[in-house]
């Protein structure tokens, strides 16, 4: 047996005995009359003594480099100099022997909970970035998530199906990736952007309660909660209503929480319509940890002779309590700020009620106080607090002052990582104009309410959908919705997107065609697995919640992928590769 026990799991009750572990160097120390070896695992850390009258063992020591894999054998010895923040820290190992298993170069970083390591150095080495403890126990907390997700499932008779990867294109709306065919020349598979159409077709087949721990792929901008394969909890339901979807899931998350976390969340979820998330938030993931929402003054701050307000069809403020201390270069900075071209708002007015009664403004030369004080009241703001303002077309500038509100919150601490407050955002319009084409806002089998659907010809843009998403602290952790399950309602959904019947049957025509056969009333949801696990850990990016993630480039710099593939692998898939001249292959 190469271990008897783990590095993390020796303590006082083990005095006297004698034991075997293995594992990393993490330090050696030598204090003259004796030295120290710390051991590490995935467990934990264990401290090794070798007096120096141990003279071999001693010199044998001090030839150990960081992260050789050692074998070490002893008695378990109570400390005399205990270390109570470690779970071993009671104890110590006087050892027999000492055997390298394998010598180690040097690590280009500290293998330690707080590295020296770049971003760039960690990923290309990420099996060394692996071996710290925040991203074992990122690890350990992604695998506890999935076990308890299949516990929950498995209790509520999901059956876990899985759904191929080489398939055709799924509407989700981003582009896919695609896999050339050997066997049939000039012809692509496209991987699943999620597996969508499969669940609705096993719905078709009966099997009424689906859930898939799967892979899913899109080839769009990345950020921080985006990777281009990243993993859904993928769930549908057959002969199920809305308010059904909402309790199974809900019921699921509280349950991984409470699993998990040990922490409780409320009952019910609270719930928000789109329009109202809009309005009030200026997100359709609106962060409700903290206030500062959204204040429509477009009524009252038209009266005046101001041009640039006088024209915009929205003017909304937000109140920061307390700002009133701001100084010009703060303020200044946040103008900047919400002028990137990432934000995109023209500038940024101010109002702040002096502690004295009167108004400090940019607007000063535009409006009388008392325009200011009814600001003020409509935000519900006091003596002391800021107004900051922006005015433009209106879900634009909703949009730009929630990114703002977003921003100062996280200047202010107010965005706490433990505090954890789910919200069910509901009634999502249906479709959506883009560019003059209209789309569907979550995929085209998502059905309209049914009292509206007589509208999709008419006035498609006022059809809501009987789609939710599950947001929390700011982040959409889920979207679902119920589906269309009657052909002809789906074929006026496609047209409604500007797809001709032919064009939707040579895409769409196998789900169609499972809807002539018995489609049973069905809905579902897909969570996206990274960002739940990486909530439930307090972070804001998945990266670390994903053993072998990608940059932002969408390349994995370990492996050094993606990468071109010989001209003999190229000629036998029939593809010729055509770079623009300034590319370099
Ligand atoms: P949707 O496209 O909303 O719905 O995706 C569901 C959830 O997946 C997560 N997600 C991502 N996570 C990491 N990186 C990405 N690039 C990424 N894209 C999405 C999000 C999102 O809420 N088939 C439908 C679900 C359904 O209708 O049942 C779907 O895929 O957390």
């Amino acid at each position: 047996m190469i271990r008897t026990h783990t590095c993390g799991e020796l303590r006082l009750e083990n005095a006297g005995q004698k034991v075997t572990l293995a594992g990393w160097v993490q330090k050696s120390r030598d204090h003259g009359h004796f030295a120290f070896v710390d051991v590490r695992d995935r467990y934990g850390v264990t401290q090794i003594h070798i007096p120096a009258t141990r003279e071999s063992l001693y010199a044998q020591v001090q030839e150990l480099g960081r992260e050789y894999v050692i074998q070490v054998s002893g008695t378990v010895k109570e400390r005399t100099n205990k270390n109570p923040k470690m779970p071993t820290g009671d104890i110590e190992i006087e050892p027999e022997s000492v055997v390298v298993l394998n010598a180690a170069q040097t690590p280009p970083f500290k293998i330690e909970d707080e590295t020296d390591g770049q971003d760039q150095l960690r990923m290309q080495y990420r099996y060394l970035d692996l071996r710290r403890g925040p991203l074992q126990r990122s690890i350990e907390l992604r695998h506890q998530v999935a076990q308890a997700t299949r516990r929950y499932l498995d209790q509520h008779s999901f059956l876990e199906i899985e759904t191929p990867y080489l398939i055709k294109s799924t509407p989700e709306g981003a582009r896919d990736f695609v896999v050339p065919s050997r066997m049939n020349p000039g012809q692509f598979y496209a991987l699943p952007q999620s597996p969508q159409t499969f669940k609705q077709l096993l719905m078709v087949s009966g099997y009424d309660r689906y859930f898939q721990i799967v892979r899913c792929f899109r080839d769009e901008d990345l950020r921080a909660d985006r990777q281009p394969e990243f993993t859904q909890i993928d769930c549908e339901m057959s002969f199920v209503d809305q308010e059904d979807v909402l309790q199974m899931f809900e019921g699921m998350t509280r349950y991984l929480f409470r699993e998990v976390r040990g922490v409780e969340l409320p009952d019910p979820f609270p719930r928000m319509t789109y329009r109202e998330a809009m309005e009030r938030f200026g997100s359709d993931k609106p962060d409700v940890r903290f206030g500062m929402e959204l204040i429509d003054i477009t009524d009252i701050a038209q009266h005046r002779d101001f041009a640039v307000f006088n024209r915009q069809a929205y003017i909304g403020a937000i109140c920061v309590s307390g700002g009133a201390t701001y100084t010009r270069k703060q303020i200044d900075k946040l103008t900047d700020w919400v002028k990137r071209p990432q934000i995109g708002a023209k500038g940024l007015a101010w109002v702040k009620a002096n502690e004295d009664g009167s108004f400090g403004s940019s607007l000063k030369k535009f409006y009388p106080p008392e325009d200011f004080a009814a600001w003020l009241a409509r935000a519900n703001g006091h003596t002391g607090d800021l107004l900051l303002i922006l005015s433009g077309p209106r879900e634009a500038t909703q949009n730009q002052l929630g990114q703002l509100r977003l921003e100062l919150a996280g200047r202010e601490g107010l965005r706490k990582a433990d505090d954890f407050q789910p919200l069910w955002v509901i009634d999502f319009p249906l479709l959506e104009e883009k560019d003059g084409e209209w789309h569907a806002m979550h995929h085209p089998f998502t059905s309209p309410k049914p009292e509206q659907a007589h509208l999709l010809e008419t006035d498609k843009g006022s059809v809501l959908a009987n789609a939710y998403d599950l947001t929390m602290n700011g982040v959409e952790l889920g979207g679902g919705s119920i589906r269309i399950h009657d052909r002809e309602l789906q074929k006026r959904m496609f047209r409604a997107i500007g797809f001709s019947d032919e064009e939707a049957h040579a895409q769409f025509g196998f789900l169609m065609g499972a809807f002539e056969y018995g489609a049973p009333p069905h809905g579902g949801i897909a969570f996206g697995f990274d960002r739940l696990c990486a909530i439930m850990g307090g972070d804001e990016s998945i990266r670390d919640y994903i053993a072998f993630p990608k940059n932002n480039m969408g390349r994995d710099t370990m492996i050094d992928s993606p990468a071109p593939i010989g001209e003999v692998a190229l000629e036998e898939l029939f593809i010729a590769v055509e770079l623009p001249e300034e590319t370099e292959a």
